[in-house]
């Protein structure tokens, strides 16, 4: 996974712990406690799941409170300010969401051995999407945090539903 997922959970911990706290996940991640993750570094999965795993055990949460914090700091804070120009002329989460695939193979394409998620889009209706994810990374939990995410940076009310082993229910209550 890029560097870039790490660079974020650290600004995440370190805005909202400190960096004593996030050199303590480090080290009970049996890292080195200054390690740096720089965005175009290519970090092996296992180590992010190290990283999200020590997360849970240092701060005392699930790994769903995990994956709704990084989820929402991502795609409210950290991607708004660090990708800026992917947001430009999207109004909506609506409209992001339908242009996920598109950003992620622009914002991945020159970076060798980066492979995001694909998502397929089925709609029940004006209001109500069926979003399925496809990754080999199974990181269902992250993309339903992303999602939320995506709904506070809109300040739109999401309501958020995992139908299936790999689909989630959206509905836009705009
Ligand atoms: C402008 C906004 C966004 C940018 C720049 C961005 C960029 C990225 C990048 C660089 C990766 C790492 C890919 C790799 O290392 O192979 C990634 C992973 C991921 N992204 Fe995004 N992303 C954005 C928004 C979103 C949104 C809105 C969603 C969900 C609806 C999402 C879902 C995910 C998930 C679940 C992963 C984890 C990798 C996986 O599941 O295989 N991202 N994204």
């Amino acid at each position: 996974m890029k560097g870039v997922i790490l660079d974020a959970v650290k600004d995440l911990i370190v805005d909202n712990f400190g960096l004593e706290k996030w050199m303590d996940i480090l080290e009970n991640a049996g890292l080195p406690r200054t390690a740096v993750f720089s965005v175009r570094d290519d970090v092996p999965d296992e180590t992010v799941l190290k990283v999200v795993k020590s997360i849970s055990n240092t701060l005392n949460l699930s790994p769903e409170e995990v994956a709704d914090a990084f989820g929402e700091y991502w795609a409210s804070i950290y991607t708004p300010k660090v990708y800026k120009p992917y947001y430009r002329g999207i109004q909506s989460a609506k409209e992001l969401l339908l242009k996920m695939n598109e950003i992620h193979r622009k914002v991945t394409e020159n970076i060798p051995n980066a492979h995001p998620p694909v998502f397929k889009y089925r709609w029940e209706g004006s209001n109500v999407l069926i979003m399925k994810y496809i990754s080999p990374r199974g990181l269902v939990e992250i993309f339903m945090g992303v999602l939320k995410g995506v709904g506070k940076f809109f300040k739109t009310t999401l309501e958020i539903e995992r139908i299936s082993q790999d689909e989630v229910r959206i509905e836009f209550k705009e």
